[in-house]
């Protein structure tokens, strides 16, 4: 048994080996490191352009997750249930990231709730709405950003949540031939 630890979203992972990706917050696999190398990268000084788009990345994060729980309570589709279960996590774990790097330990006040809808189908239609944000964004700030530290965390975020958008694309297929 080994310890890992994703450089994005810092969380430990105990196991044999190493995962595929972050099980936490979805990173691509070579973010994951032995923990025993891991360092606190977050610690660093912002420019205003980047705590603007951090914070919004924040607002983006909260309301997604909102949403997938939602989503994800109201499904009677088994696999959805899952899916949306999964993506409500890693979307908190996202939000997590951006406070810590925002120095936030309560961003409750940022928190509000999203209503979702009653058919599987348009969950997933809004699903990919907000997930191609997301990635727009993400690509900007990326590009913004003056932080090495920074523009790699939004980097890393485009990879996760284009995988979100496969997934979209995989449960529509799925529900269309069902
Ligand atoms: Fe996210
Ligand atoms: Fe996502």
């Amino acid at each position: 048994m080994k310890v890992y630890r994703c450089r994005i979203c810092g969380d430990p992972y105990l196991g044999y080996k190493a995962p595929t990706n972050c099980p936490f917050c979805g990173a691509h696999g070579r973010y994951i490191i032995p923990a025993r190398e891991w360092r606190d990268e977050n610690n660093i000084e912002l420019s205003a352009a980047s705590r603007k788009n951090l914070e919004e990345a924040l607002k983006i994060e909260l309301s997604n997750s909102e949403f997938y729980r939602c989503a994800s309570a109201r499904t009677s589709n088994i696999y959805l249930q899952g899916m949306f279960k999964g993506l409500a996590k890693i979307e908190a774990e996202h939000a997590a990231i951006h406070a810590k790097i925002l120095k936030m330990d309560d961003c409750a006040d940022l928190y509000h709730s999203d209503a979702c809808n009653d058919e599987d189908e348009r969950n997933i239609d809004d699903s990919l709405i907000r997930e191609t944000n997301a990635v727009e964004k993400y690509k900007l700030f990326a590009s913004q950003a003056v932080e090495s530290r920074v523009r790699e965390v939004f980097e890393a975020l485009v990879e996760i949540e284009s995988d979100h958008i496969l997934l979209d694309q995989g449960a529509k297929q799925h529900l269309s031939t069902k």
